[in-house]
């Protein structure tokens, strides 16, 4: 593994539980690894101008200047041999900072190609880790709620070319500090499980 991009998308930036067990899942399994953090929160994107909007639903020429944000974004994940995405579950689906970087990134002719079979992403595949935190349950018997992340995140990746995709799912934060342990001590396994069969990587993530 030589680059890993780090996608944080929530509020609570490096102190979110996802974010630091993300850096801890780094340091013991790819400490020689080059990380590119992007901070969706902390350096938040542009929003969606007029010229964008245009550009993308016209034919408009790949490098124009319109999508200089959108380029510079999808250049970013082309340079990375690895993506982790660390998001929390806001309103059943994903965060609107993530939401926004989607916007940027999932361009025609750029980064999918639209065929009479569908659409067909053009970026190479990579492996790729999803860490979801949510406050309440909506995976497993204590489910109450919907989930449109899930679903919504692998199509998003899989429209982008990206299909080897992990989920390790916190669910519970909301519920009281030994809820918040009880959550990182499920997600223990499961990241030492879909690591070493999608990251082909054995090291022990300490707990
Ligand atoms: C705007 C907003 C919407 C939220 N919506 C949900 C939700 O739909 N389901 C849920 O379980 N938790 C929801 N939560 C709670 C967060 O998912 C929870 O606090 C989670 O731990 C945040 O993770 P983070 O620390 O990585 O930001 C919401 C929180 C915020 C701020």
């Amino acid at each position: 593994m030589k680059r890993i991009l780090l996608l944080e998308c929530s509020p609570h930036q490096q102190r979110a539980s996802g974010s630091q067990l993300a850096r801890r899942l780094i340091a013991a399994r790819w400490p020689r690894a080059e990380l590119l953090e992007r901070d969706l929160v902390g350096e938040p994107l542009p929003p969606l101008g007029a010229d964008y909007a245009a550009a993308l639903t016209s034919s408009t020429a790949l490098d124009d200047s319109a999508f200089a944000c959108s380029e510079a974004l999808i250049a970013e994940l082309e340079a990375s041999d690895c993506l982790i995405i660390v998001t929390p579950m806001h309103n059943f689906a994903v965060p609107a900072a993530l939401k926004l970087w989607i916007d940027y990134v999932l361009r025609l002719h750029r980064s999918f190609a639209a065929t009479p079979a569908g659409k067909v992403g053009l970026l190479q595949d990579r492996p790729t880790l999803v860490l979801v935190s949510a406050g309440g349950f909506y995976q497993g018997p204590r489910a109450r709620q919907a989930d449109f992340l899930t679903a919504y995140l692998r199509h998003v990746l899989s429209t982008l070319g990206i299909t080897e995709v992990a989920f390790v799912h916190l669910q519970g934060l909301a519920h009281g500090e030994a809820s918040v342990q009880a959550a990182l001590d499920d997600a223990l396994p499961q990241l030492q499980r879909t690591t070493s069969f999608y990251f082909d990587c054995a090291t022990e993530i300490a707990p």
